[in-house]
């Protein structure tokens, strides 16, 4: 019998595009009725990163996939698999991934996107490790990019604060009989809350404005109950205890819920990685572009156990444990 086969996150990489905007910079620009207190205090955000004309969920996903592969000091030759989550796609077809599959000059494996929205980095994560335990891949490039401040209504305060640009990377390869790797993920989603998180219209629509919509209490509410179920589910899968994490990487939409979910894991914000502060909610990008810092400064080291989590539109939800 072969040993069993695991995905590793061998490289992690990022890209933030050149410009980070404050929240009293958003608030003069965008003529906005709201103050940098009032955000920090409710979200904890401070800054994000704009997208310049020209850049685009594929080329800032390409960047981030050459930091991934830098890191994991793989080449393009060793890339069998792109997948790509997103919310903003450069366009309805080719597919953001397909695009980046060219971009980066990977001339043979497959390449798609997934639609999960802020979920969209875990269950990509879990499409990834599902095809390298099966052996249909054995190095592939999981990436999530977005480009928000083209989906946002200037005039709705309640929403427009919160989103950033961005892409994140990691190269999950195939080890046979590894101590390392992700141990499981953990997908969810309830389609009868879609209303409360929603972009309103798009590709295939006959009506709708094509902007980001939310029921910003509602989806707080499900946010707490259902992030905490699912990193319970995924430390019960495998044996484990909050005691084994040595960091948590969340989704990164608000420093309540973050916060919420340290306490609930027993973790100081010592064991969390936050960058919400400065990059906003990135939505699928969040967790790569976190994993990437974390990586290059040396929190998160080898044999640890991190925890990543996220809740987004759908309602979709998960969790995903990594021994890096
Ligand atoms: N500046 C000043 N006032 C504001 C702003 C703003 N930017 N936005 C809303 N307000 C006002 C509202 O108009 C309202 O005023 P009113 O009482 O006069 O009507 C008041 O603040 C309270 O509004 P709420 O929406 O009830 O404020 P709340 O305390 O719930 O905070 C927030 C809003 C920060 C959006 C919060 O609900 C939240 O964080 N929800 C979770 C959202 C989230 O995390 N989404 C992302 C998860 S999924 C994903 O990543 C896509």
């Amino acid at each position: 019998m072969g040993s069993v086969i695991s995905g590793v996150i061998a490289g992690t990489g990022g890209y933030l595009p050149a410009r980070s905007v404050s929240n009293d910079e958003l608030a003069a620009e965008k003529h906005l009725d709201t103050t940098d207190a009032w955000i920090v205090e409710r979200t904890g955000i401070r800054r994000r990163h704009f997208a310049a004309d020209g850049e685009t969920a594929s080329s800032m996903g390409i960047a981030a996939c050459q930091a991934a592969l830098a890191q994991a000091g793989a080449s393009v030759a060793d890339v069998d698999a792109v997948i790509v989550a997103t919310a903003t796609p450069d366009s309805a077809f080719p597919s953001t991934a397909a695009r980046i599959q060219g971009g980066l000059g990977v001339t043979r494996g497959f390449a798609f996107d997934l639609s999960a929205a802020c979920t969209g980095f875990i269950y990509a994560l879990s499409v990834a490790d599902a095809m390298i335990r099966t052996g249909q891949a054995r190095g592939v490039l999981v990436v999530g990019t977005e480009v928000y401040s083209r989906i946002l209504d200037w005039s709705d305060r309640g929403t427009c604060v919160l989103f950033g640009d961005g892409a994140g990377a990691v190269f999950v390869v195939a080890e046979e009989g590894s101590t390392r790797g992700l141990l499981s993920t953990h997908l969810h989603s309830d389609g009868r809350h879609g209303d409360i998180l929603q972009v309103d219209g798009g590709a295939g629509s006959t009506g709708g404005t094509g902007v980001v919509r939310m029921a910003g209490r509602e989806v707080f509410k499900h946010a707490v109950t259902k992030l905490a179920a699912a990193v319970d589910e995924a430390l019960a899968a495998n044996g484990l205890g909050h005691d084994d994490v040595a960091w948590l990487v969340p989704h990164q939409a608000n420093i309540r819920i973050i916060e919420a979910m340290g306490r609930k894991l027993h973790l100081g914000l010592d064991r969390v990685v936050v960058t919400v502060d400065r990059h906003a909610n990135t939505s699928a990008a969040s967790i790569p572009l976190a994993l990437a810092e974390a990586t290059r400064d040396g929190r998160i080291k080898p044999g640890d156990l991190v925890l990543m989590e996220a809740i987004g539109g759908g309602l979709t939800w998960g969790a995903a444990l990594a021994r890096f």
